[in-house]
């Protein structure tokens, strides 16, 4: 070994020993008679200091040519420093060396190699190797592994057995778009990269593995998001003779074992919220009840005082914000800005100030006298010292923009403290959403899902309003997990395929295989995966994904430090049999 110690093991019990570190040189600073060098590997970092009078000229010679980034192995004396610092944990000692070899050199890096680097993002992505050996992001990496080990204890000690799946597979037209690959040995034809293992865990479940997982790369060909990669990591799970409430408590079991034994953190029972109470109250299927502002309608309340917007409006529906009455005409502008944008696409904002000293005050006082206000203040319980903001409009479109209005309030109001976990299910998702432009149904969640045994009947008559035994798990308003109770049998599976526009062929020829398979004596199973990226980048406290995967694409799909995807020669595109080149 080139080192017998790291550079974050040395304290003052080795004070006299001989050590040998190897690592990183950090930065060099030189005062003349006194030298310091701070080596750095991915333990810590080691002060080596040179009494440059008294010690051999060759050891002075090397550390002033070293540069940054620089790879040396220094061996020496371990020794208590004079002025100790406490903000590295080998504070306390310092290494007289005997040695300094220069393993390699290095060229000045791009960026500073700093918690706090002068380094862009486009630049730290292109040197990835460089940005990995910065703490932040090492650290976040460091968490994954925590959290795969422990993913791994939990369900190991459960019986669930850790099974890999193809990853060259077979292209579907359900979920988002697919990756492929073409065959060379089948010109013309081609495989697809998995969007998940859905249809290979359910097929384990007739083989008789009744409880599956596996840490699984998952590709999907989408618009890409800061929490969404075009390969991503799935915690994906099944078990076989269970009903909705066992797969429930065993993977919030799974994710409280998760913050206890990686954050230390007690997670209460989950709650749970059907989708149609989400979307009622929150506008939104993966609320964040960090904090409360619970939507109120006011259609009731608002209507017939010729006030046009509010009259035409198919909803009408607001927030009350508690304490945010003095805000100012200038920040009141400001979030009437922020829900004309298009990503929020309201036309405009009402709002009502429930004055500390008890009066009331509106943005349409010509229409609405105090007494009205009063109804409106008493339809939101709301207290003096309270802000009312009210949107109107089409009905999803209004939901959908007060869920922004209300997520940008929890922000402004200092209500979504990263270090708070609101854990809960959402349940009873629809089965089907209707695509207006395609005239047809998709399946919500995916078409294996099972529709709840009490709403089959209603896959003939109004198929839109049929409930799925599917649920997300929503953390701090992410959707952190999904899945669904699986449809077993084969004349369920053929209706729903039905349904969703397949014509008998297609089914068969795409899905053929599995509704075989359930011929064969299919159990009864369900189960979810959790987005894993975005379960570290959770307990990491950060908005993006990006920093806890090793080697990330950008959004445009990019990984610029391989420079890929790229070209490929025409040697290559007619073994494939594909006629195009770029
Ligand atoms: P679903 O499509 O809901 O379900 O995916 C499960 C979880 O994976 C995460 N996720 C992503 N994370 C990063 N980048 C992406 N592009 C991305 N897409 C999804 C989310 C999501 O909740 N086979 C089913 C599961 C099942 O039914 O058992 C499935 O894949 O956190």
């Amino acid at each position: 070994m080139l080192r017998t110690h790291t550079c974050g093991e040395l304290r003052t019990s080795h004070v006299g020993q001989t050590v040998t570190i190897s690592g990183w040189v950090q930065g060099v600073r030189d005062k003349g008679s006194l030298l310091w060098i701070d080596l750095r590997d991915r333990y810590g970092i080691t002060q080596i200091t040179i009494e440059t009078e008294n010690a051999a000229k060759d050891i002075t010679d090397v550390a002033r040519s070293l540069g940054r980034e620089f790879v040396i192995s220094v061996t020496g004396k371990v020794a208590e420093r004079y002025s100790k610092s406490d903000k590295i944990a080998t504070g306390d000692i310092e290494i007289n060396p005997d040695k300094i070899v220069v393993l390699n050199p290095a060229i000045t890096p791009p960026f500073t190699i700093e918690d706090e680097t002068d380094g862009g993002d486009d630049i730290r992505m292109k040197y990835r190797y460089l940005d990995l050996r910065r703490n932040t992001v090492r650290k976040n990496l460091e968490l994954r592994h925590r959290l795969a080990i422990e993913t791994r204890n939990y369900l190991d000690k459960l019986n669930f057995l850790e099974v890999e799946t193809p990853v060259l597979i077979k292209s579907t037209p359900e979920g988002a778009r697919d990756f492929v690959v073409p065959s060379r040995m089948n010109p013309g034809e081609f495989y697809a990269l998995p969007q998940s293992p859905q249809t290979f865990k359910q097929l384990l479940m007739v083989g008789g593995f009744d409880r599956y997982y596996q840490i699984v790369k998952c590709f999907r060909d989408e618009d890409l998001r800061a929490d969404r990669q075009p390969e991503f990591t799935q915690i994906d799970c099944e078990m076989a003779f269970v009903e909705q409430e066992d797969i429930l408590n065993t993977f919030e079991g799974l994710v409280r074992h998760l913050f206890k034994s990686v954050k230390g953190v007690d997670i209460p029972t989950l709650s749970r919220m059907t989708y149609a109470d989400a979307m009622k109250n929150y506008g939104n299927d993966k609320p964040d009840i960090r904090f409360e502002m619970k939507f109120v309608a006011l259609n009731e309340v608002v209507k017939g005082k010729n006030f046009k917007v509010f009259d035409d409006a198919g909803l009408v529906v607001g927030i009350c914000a508690k304490g945010a009455a003095e805000y100012t005409r200038k920040q009141l502008d400001e979030l009437t800005e922020f829900v004309k944008r298009p990503q929020v696409g309201a036309t405009g904002m009402v709002y009502a100030r429930y004055n500390a000293d008890g009066t009331l005050k509106s943005s349409v006082d010509k229409f609405y006298n105090e007494e009205e206000l009063k109804k409106w203040a008493a339809a939101f319980n709301a207290q003096p010292g309270d802000l009312i903001l009210i949107l109107a409009g089409d009905e999803h479109k209004t939901r959908k923009a007060l869920s922004e209005l209300r997520l940008e309030m929890g922000n402004r109001l200092g209500l979504r403290d990263k270090n708070t976990f609101a854990c809960h299910w959402v349940i009873d998702f629809p089965m089907f959403e209707y695509n207006e432009e395609e005239g047809r149904l998709y399946a919500m969640h995916h078409p294996f899902t099972s529709p709840k045994p009490e709403d089959i009947e209603l896959l003939n008559s109004n198929p839109g309003a049929v409930r799925a035994n599917a649920y997300d798990m929503v953390i701090n308003g992410v959707e952190i997990g999904g899945g669904s109770i699986r449809i077993f049998n084969k004349q369920l599976q053929s209706r729903i395929f039905d349904l969703l526009g397949f014509s008998k062929e297609e089914a068969q020829a795409q899905f053929g295989f599995l509704m075989n398979a359930f011929e064969f004596g299919a159990p009864p199973h369900g189960g979810l995966a959790f987005g894993f990226d975005r379960l570290c980048s959770l307990f990491g406290g950060a908005e993006g994904i990006r920093d806890f995967i090793a080697f990330p694409k950008n959004n445009s799909g990019r990984d610029v430090m391989i420079d890929s995807p790229s070209p490929i020669s025409q040697v290559q595109l007619d073994e494939l049999a594909i006629g195009l080149k770029k």
